[in-house]
């Protein structure tokens, strides 16, 4: 284990195991239909990349980027996408894949899911590995989630703290002493 690591919360096992669960349901709902998987970068790609193969569907990705709020962002606050799809989303069905969805307000301010409609998207769902709900500031509908979690300083398997700890194979909580370093 890492030594900035306190606990692991869920290991490469658990994470393998419930990502083929996800992905045998994602299959069956999408299975006469085109499906496009769209990952909000850069947390997501780990996991988009390991669901994508277990969905046995007609499937594709593709990224978005979006610009990150400041803490102290009100309803009213703008989120832009500053990398949109490439891929045609005419009548395709669009599943949006978050590693994590915290206060809400990235898939909220950043209007994706009502812009991907918009644009002629079929239908428009949401898939987070992660969510943590004690920490959510707007609403947000998740259509499949991996793990409902509590409010603890996860990082790994995409999720970073400062640029770092994407690369572990498991999501584990970070060490306060590592965080409150920089502060
Ligand atoms: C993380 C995560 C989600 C978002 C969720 O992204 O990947 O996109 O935060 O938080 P929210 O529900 O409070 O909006 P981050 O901005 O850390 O960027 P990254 O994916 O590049 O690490």
């Amino acid at each position: 284990m890492h030594p900035d690591i306190a606990d692991i919360l869920f290991s490469k096992d658990d994470i393998k195991l419930r990502i083929a669960m996800m992905g045998r349901q994602i299959s069956a709902d999408y299975k006469d239909v085109s499906l496009l998987l769209v990952g909000i970068l850069k947390g997501s790609a780990i996991f988009l990349a390991d669901i994508l193969r277990e969905i046995d569907a007609d499937v594709n990705y593709d990224f978005v980027s979006i610009s990150s709020y400041c803490g102290d962002t009100s309803s009213s606050g703008i989120v832009r996408v500053i990398k949109d799809v490439d891929a045609d989303i005419s009548g395709k069905h669009v599943l949006i894949v978050e590693d994590i969805v915290d206060t809400g307000w990235t898939l909220r301010l950043s209007y994706l899911k009502e812009n991907l409609l918009t644009r002629g998207a079929e239908s428009v769902k949401v898939c987070a590995l992660l969510d943590k709900p004690s920490r959510r500031k707007v609403e947000v509908n998740i259509d499949y989630i991996g793990f409902v979690i509590d409010d603890l300083f996860v990082v790994g398997y995409g999720l970073d703290y400062d640029g770092r700890y994407r690369n572990l194979p498991y999501i584990g909580v970070l060490k306060p002493e590592v965080y409150n370093r920089n502060n």
